[in-house]
Order: structure tokens, then sequence, then C-alpha cells
């Protein structure tokens, strides 16, 4: 097992990769503790469960709204819980962004803790703090900055995963690499079939890299004022596509960072070589780089991107792969380049 740190203005976190559900009980309470699961973790891993009270929701980024956060308030009111309960979300991205907000929330905040059970929460969704649901359709709209004690990271639990899910988080693991590190994009170039193949040590150096990489911008700039925008590279776009498409996360973050990455081809930080270097990887790791969609709804989504400032938008461009830019770019300018695709 390996562990990495992060320290939020308020609190440490661990995420330890390579440890198991299974041990779960090594890091909670012996007493007064809820989890909170979906019904597809349940289904398969409830018998490696701690044995406490469980709170089950759905699944799909619908139900990641203030309505379930509710239902999950008054479960937890019925179970006469209390300040001193300690909550466990134990599934994905999903499971962990709600557990995380309805934790910072109940009787003004609990203590809690993640087993993130999906490719793209244990690199991704279950590390870094922001805790959130969507509102009305846009994506983490409200929520709250608040770190988990614990990210416990079980590569066992990806055997379930559907392919398209594995794919989502195959479109963070490259981000990671494009944006601070060009050796695990070429590890990532030289593994790509294994890592479709489920090879347990590459998906544990995808995972470690990934948490070492998003730790650290994290530990130097928790609340988003300045560098930690860059781990939005390719969510600009990415966001607005998947709201308008439907298309799974990770699908639609691979389209963005192909429409940042060519942005940066247009104003000379990348090379057309390198830029086909990156699209050829998506496409070996099986993720879209081209798809039709409604440019207008897609520009109307985007307006309401949480990282736009008046007539601007805070957005990643790359310097060459493995080196990354915040630029501030003009919505004006964002409509040209789309409609010119
Ligand atoms: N919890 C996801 C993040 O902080 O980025």
């Amino acid at each position: 097992m390996k562990q990495i740190e992060i320290q939020g203005e308020t609190k440490r976190s661990t995420i330890m990769i390579g440890e198991c559900l299974k041990n779960l009980s090594n890091y909670i309470p012996s007493q007064d503790v809820v989890l909170i699961t979906d019904e597809t973790v349940s289904r398969y891993y409830q018998k490696d469960f701690p044995e406490f009270r469980a709170i089950t929701i759905g699944t799909g980024e619908r139900i990641k709204t203030l309505d379930t956060a509710g239902i999950i308030y008054q479960e937890l009111l019925d179970m006469d819980a209390q300040r001193s309960t300690f909550i466990v979300g134990i599934g994905g991205g999903i499971v962990c962004d709600i557990t995380g907000f309805v934790a910072s929330t109940f009787l003004r905040g609990v203590r809690f803790g993640f087993v993130s059970s999906t490719l793209l929460s244990q690199v991704d969704a279950s590390v870094g703090g922001k805790n959130g649901v969507n509102f009305k359709g846009f994506k983490n709209m409200v929520g709250v900055f608040n770190q988990p004690e614990f990210v416990i990271c079980d590569l066992n639990l990806l055997k379930t995963l559907p392919e398209r899910e594995l794919l989502s988080g195959f479109a963070e693991v490259v981000k990671h690499a494009v944006i601070e590190d060009r050796d695990l994009f070429a590890f990532i170039e030289n593994h790509a079939a294994k890592a479709l193949a489920l090879d347990q040590t590459v998906l544990e150096r995808f995972v470690h890299d990934s948490v070492v990489i998003k730790s650290a911008v994290v530990n130097r700039d928790e609340k988003e004022k300045g560098e930690r925008r860059k781990l939005n590279f390719g969510h600009t776009f990415g966001h607005a596509i998947e709201k308008t498409t439907g298309i799974p996360h990770g699908e639609a973050v691979s389209l963005g960072m192909v429409l940042a990455a060519s942005l940066s081809v247009r104003k000379q930080l990348l090379s057309e070589k390198e830029f086909h270097r990156i699209t050829r990887l998506l496409e070996n790791l099986k993720l879209p780089t081209v798809l039709e969609y409604d440019k207008k709804e897609v520009m109307a989504a985007l307006k309401k991107d949480k990282k736009r400032e008046g007539d601007h938008i805070h957005f990643v461009l790359i310097n060459g792969i493995g080196k990354s830019v915040i630029t501030e770019i003009s919505i004006q300018e964002l409509t040209w380049m789309i409609d010119s695709r």
C-alpha cells in the first residue's frame, strides 16, 4: 500500500492506494458509523462492508442533487445520527461527492471518509476535498471544500467496472499526464493495451501518479485561487459537452482536451506532432476525439461555467506535453474556435 497526504486548511487527508475495503474497520470508530453507498456497489460488495447501518442511493449523475442530499439527511435523522457519527461513502464519484456534501453540512459537519470504487473516483473525484451536488443540471454548482479523513483506493474493486466507466477514468489520468508529467504520458502510451486489459501494476501506477500530481497541486492551492485551475484542463468544453449530450464525464473530458489542445496549437504553444500524440493516445484508450454536437447549446452551457468571470473564462492551455498554462480567454474567442471546427 502507498499513502499520500493532503494538508487542507482545516484537515489532513490520507489517500491509501492499494488498501482494501475489507480493512475499512481499521480506519473508523468501532461504533456510531453510517455507510452511504449505491445499489451497484452494494450488490457486488456488501459482503465486505463492516456491519454498520447503510444508506443506499441510486446511480447516475442525475441523482447527484439537493433532493438526494435531503433524502439522506432524513435517513440520518431517522437513524438518530449525532455530531459524533462517522460517515463513510463507499462508491464512485457520485457517492463520494454526495457523502462529502452531506457529511460537511449535516449538523454543520461530521467526520467522514471514502472507499473509492471506480477508476474515475480513485484518480480524481474522491481526492481533493471538493464535495458538491448538481443544481438544475449544472455540475457541482452547490458544494463545499472539505477534506475526507481518508480515501481508500481499492484496486480490486475495479474488476467489476463496466468498460465505459474504466475509460472515463483513463481520461483523467491522461489529463494529469498532459498538464504535468511527460514521463507518465509516455508510460500510458506504452501501456495502453495492458491498461485496457486491467493489468493491476499498470492501473496502480495510473492511480498512484494521478494522486501524486493532484494532491501536490491541491496542497499548494486547496481553494482553487490559482494553480489548481490547471486540473480543469479539458473540463470547460468537457462539462458543457457532458451537459448537452449526456455522454459520460470521461468521454466529454476527452473531447474537451482535444479542443483545448487544438487551441494550444493555434496559439503556437503546442506542436502539431504533440497534438497528434495526444489524440492518438486517447483513441488507443478507446476515448472519443470527435463528436457531432449542437455548438450553440454547448456554448450556452459553457457560459454558465463556474470559472467564467464576465466575458472571460479561466482556460487551461498546454505549453507542450507535461506543461500547462492558465489563461483568460474571451467567450467570443471560444465561440469562434468551436464554430470553426
Ligand atoms: N473531490 C474532487 C476534487 O476535489 O477535485
